[in-house]
């Protein structure tokens, strides 16, 4: 059955013209020293995929025959050949590859050389893709390497199994039953990210437990470390800030207290012994009730310090996040990041990265990118994305994210004058930082699918493409994903691809249009709410971010409001700073305008949000008949599951739209116009 487990590695039996080709180009393999476990599985894995696709593992030999499959390190290309640009190879550093024909004893071989044993398995996923992808070996001629060092998911899993925000079952790690039972899904866990080149996992939420932090738990992590470091992923874990008092009845978690600095250095030896390769501490202190640095005085950058010492010694890194606000601060809630991380630029030890999320805000369908990216020049930032769809519609709905990545990582901070964009921020490259990050919460659960639907499989799968290029374009890795997943049939890929690429901002549309945000209903995130009012914390109900009365609609972030726009480079700022020319793709997250404020369509505002909401229904049904046309194309299983998910969302994205319009044409007094879908 189809049922989604195999994600990217299926490994679909290959058409007899390319399977021809491949067999003349590739007739048997050359392992190389199976002893280190990383090449012992890049060989198993490409006997897999070989067996698979073309019916027969690769006979093996020891040394290069005519048309192998070889495997080499740069050291050990460099004692057999000549022929290669071992220069060349170098620039690839540890973990990237060249995938090429070469000639070695005089034989045509296809080659995998790498500086490593990680980035010869790296190179192996990548020779299956391209199979997979029915690429012409011949014109293999193909290298790669990462952009950004840490590529991490982020499980909001919960010891209990409960998943935070997770919309695909419980969480896939059995806490229970760790360390004694290895689920084999850890593997395939492990094998479709390295595919990806994802090369870390933090396993527990972000709201952690301090008992995660308990030697039977580091135990039980260890277990999940084992099965994943020869693919190259590294285990975090989040740390709750006031584990020693948790833990050992410590009377405070002050970082100026030495005995609390010790316990952090004691946690963190204790954790070395049994996880060699730690990776370190995710933190999210001081943030929505977590105890923090600032229980007692102190700042972000002394509470990050202390764990970063601790940390030190072992090589092992801390995650600081940047999604701080609170409820005492009159401040809007989108500046107060800003206002106290800002002064901490260059506070941090070297072995600090800030995580900071796309935007201001949280997760929403649209946000402009975060105004600390290109604000902390002496920090290296960490991009924080969401792959669940939390405020998207969860697993039903269908909303392809890459263009969400894209749009945040092409978007240009002017920091260092026209260019200097977010990705230049994230990759290093604009300020010079040796150590980059990139975090994506994980849409992962128990589900058979892993990812709730088959279309949310693809928000991971572009995840971990942007990760290792956050130069990548959405379309190209769509288009991969759609081959992998369905079929590279063009009549099936393109129009399923033109459907994802709008998937988006048709949610956009339906929820929230024109710059508005935060309009999901409490607590779940899931449907509308715009008319929520009376929450306890004022920034979360729906009407502090739309602000909509019988005058206008929107918030007001310039001079005459927040002034959040200050918080921009001065080019960015400008750009948004006139409602009559700005990208109105903004317009309602930076300004508040009367309803009858003229649009650059020369509509008014409240004629333009009524043909946004209009214009997402729209989409939702095109989504709907585009699927029902490429019924040929696809299994039924996934075909039906996916049916149905589409249904949901065009019955949804409707009630988005006559529950949006009814609130808001009630507190405006705007009749909805004529003609529009009228409310079922
Ligand atoms: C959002 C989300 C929370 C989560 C928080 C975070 O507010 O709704 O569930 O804990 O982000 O990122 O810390």
């Amino acid at each position: 059955a189809e049922d989604g487990y195999d994600l990217w590695l299926r490994y679909q039996t290959l058409p007899e013209s390319y399977a021809k080709d491949v067999n003349r180009t590739i007739k048997n393999l050359v392992p190389g020293d199976i002893n280190d476990p990383t090449r012992a599985l890049a060989i198993e894995e490409l006997q897999t995929g070989f067996s698979k696709m073309l019916g027969k593992p690769l006979p093996i030999k020891s040394n290069a025959g005519k048309a192998s499959l070889m495997l080499l390190t740069s050291e050990a290309l460099a004692q057999i050949s000549n022929d290669v640009d071992t220069a060349k190879l170098t620039e690839l550093g540890d973990e990237g590859y060249l995938l090429t024909q070469a000639k070695i004893n005089n034989k045509p071989v296809t080659l995998i050389a790498a500086n490593s044993e990680q980035g010869l398995l790296y190179g192996a996923f990548e020779l299956l893709q391209q199979m997979q992808l029915q690429t012409s070996l011949k014109e293999l001629n193909h290298s790669s390497s990462p952009k950004i060092q840490r590529r991490v998911l982020n499980h909001w899993d919960n010891l209990d199994g409960s998943v935070e925000r997770g919309y695909a079952g419980s969480s896939i790690w059995d806490w229970w039953e760790l360390p004694g039972v290895i689920n084999p899904r850890y593997k395939d866990y492990a094998r479709a990210n390295a595919a990806l080149g994802i090369n870390g996992t933090v396993l527990n939420n972000v709201n952690s437990k301090a008992i995660s932090l308990d030697h039977r738990y580091i135990e039980k992590a260890a277990a999940l470390a084992e099965v994943f470091r020869p693919y190259g992923i590294k285990v975090y874990l989040s740390a709750r800030f006031n584990a020693p008092m948790e833990l050992d009845g410590f009377e405070n978690a002050d970082p100026q207290n030495p005995k609390v600095r010790q316990w952090w250095k004691d946690k963190a030896k204790e954790i070395y012994q049994i996880i060699p390769n730690f990776g370190g501490f995710l933190v999210k202190a001081n943030s929505e009730g977590q105890p923090g640095p600032g229980d007692y005085g102190r700042s972000h950058a002394e509470g990050a310090n202390m764990l970063a010492e601790a940390l030190e010694p072992y090589g092992g890194i801390v995650m600081w996040r940047a999604f701080v606000y609170s409820e005492h601060d009159a401040e809007d809630r989108g500046k107060q990041a800003y206002n106290e991380f800002k002064p901490l630029d260059g506070k941090f030890k070297d072995n600090v990265l800030l995580q900071v999320k796309n935007g201001p805000i949280d997760f929403q369908p649209r946000e402009p990118y975060h105004p600390l990216f290109g604000a902390m020049p002496n920090t290296p930032l960490m991009m924080e994305f969401q792959i669940t769809k939390e405020y998207l519609g969860f697993a039903t709905h269908i909303a392809y994210l890459a263009p969400l990545y894209q749009e945040v990582l092409a978007a240009d901070t002017f920091a260092k004058g026209k260019g200097s964009t977010v990705a230049k921020v994230i990759d290093g490259s604009l300020d010079g930082h040796k150590l980059t990050g990139i975090a994506g919460v994980a849409n992962i659960g128990h589900h058979r699918n892993w990812s709730g639907s088959i279309f949310n499989q693809a928000n991971w799968y572009a995840f971990g493409r942007l990760a290792w290029d956050p130069y990548a374009d959405s379309q190209t890795i769509g288009r991969d994903w759609l081959a992998l997943t369905f079929t590279n049939e063009e009549q099936f890929t393109e129009p399923t691809l033109g459907m994802m690429m709008r998937s988006r901002e048709a949610v956009v549309d339906y929820m929230t249009p024109l710059g508005l945000a935060h309009l999901m209903a409490t607590g779940h995130h899931y449907g509308p709410g715009p008319w929520v009012s009376d929450l306890g914390r004022p920034e979360w109900n729906p009407a502090y971010y739309h602000k909509a009365d019988k005058n206008g609609i929107g918030f007001d972030r310039t001079k005459t409001g927040s002034n959040a726009l200050a918080q921009y480079s001065k080019e960015v700022a400008q750009s948004f700073a006139d409602p009559k020319t700005m990208d109105e793709r903004y317009l309602l997250w930076f300004h508040h305008l009367p309803w009858d404020f003229k649009l650059q369509s020369g509509k008014t505002l409240w004629q333009g949000l009524v043909e946004h909401y209009d214009h997402g229904v729209e989409e939702a049904k095109a989504m709907q008949q585009t699927w029902q046309s490429l019924k040929p194309y696809v299994d039924q299983e996934r075909f039906t599951d996916t049916a149905q998910r589409l249904q949901i969302q065009v019955d949804e994205a409707q009630w988005w739209r006559d529950a949006s319009l009814a609130y808001f044409s009630h507190v405006s007094g705007k009749a909805i116009p004529q003609g529009t879908t009228p409310p079922k």
